[in-house]
C-alpha cells in the first residue's frame, strides 16, 4: 500500500459511503492501519492509499506498541462538536508541511464498525479530535491547507509548489 501526494488528483476525489461490511473491508483496514505505522502516521484514510471509501484508522499514539487507541471508522460523521482551538499539523500525503489548524477542541462522531454495526467515538481529547476531523476531511477531498489562515497559506506555499513540481516530474 503506498500513499498518495499531494497533487495527486485521487486525493481530491474523497470516498463513496460504505455499503458492503465483510472480510475484504476488514483486510483493507488491517493494511491501512500497517501502512499509517510503516509511515510513521496517527492516522489515515482511504483516499490517501487510492481507495475511494469513506474508511478511516488512527492510533493518537502512533505506535505499534500502543494499539489501545487503535480505531477503524466506516462512513463516519462528527454529530456533536465543542470549542474551536489552533495546533500544529501534518499529513502522510504532504511531506515536509506543518501548519496551524483551527479545529474542534471536542467531538462525538457516530460511525460503523467493520461489522457494520452503528457506533459512537467520544473525542474528549483535542489531539484525537483533530486526527478525526483531518482524516473526515480526506474522505470528502479536503485537505489541512485547505483550512489554514491567509498567512499560514503563504508560509507554506514554496512548499506547496515543491510538492507540485515534483508530482510532475514523477509523472
Ligand atoms: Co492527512
Amino acid at each position: 500500500m503506498e500513499v498518495l501526494i499531494y497533487p495527486d488528483p485521487v486525493l481530491r476525489r474523497g470516498g463513496q459511503p460504505i455499503t458492503e461490511f465483510g472480510p475484504a473491508l476488514r483486510e483493507t483496514a488491517d493494511r491501512m492501519i500497517e501502512a499509517m505505522y510503516e509511515e510513521g502516521g496517527v492516522g489515515l484514510a482511504a483516499p490517501q492509499v487510492g481507495i475511494e471509501l469513506k474508511l478511516l484508522v488512527l492510533n493518537p499514539s502512533g505506535s505499534k506498541d500502543d494499539r489501545s487507541g487503535e480505531r477503524v471508522l466506516c462512513n463516519p460523521k462528527i454529530v456533536r462538536k465543542k470549542g474551536r482551538e489552533f495546533d500544529e499539523e501534518g499529513c502522510l500525503s504532504f511531506p515536509g508541511i506543518q501548519a496551524e489548524v483551527e479545529r474542534w477542541v471536542e467531538l462525538t462522531v457516530a460511525y460503523l464498525d467493520l461489522d457494520g454495526k452503528e457506533q459512537t467515538l467520544k473525542c474528549e481529547e483535542a489531539w484525537l479530535a483533530r486526527i478525526v476531523q483531518h482524516e473526515i476531511d480526506h474522505l470528502e477531498g479536503v485537505f489541512f491547507t485547505d483550512r489554514l489562515t491567509a498567512a499560514e497559506k503563504l508560509r507554506v506555499k514554496a512548499k506547496l509548489l515543491e510538492l507540485e513540481d515534483e508530482y510532475k516530474a514523477r509523472a
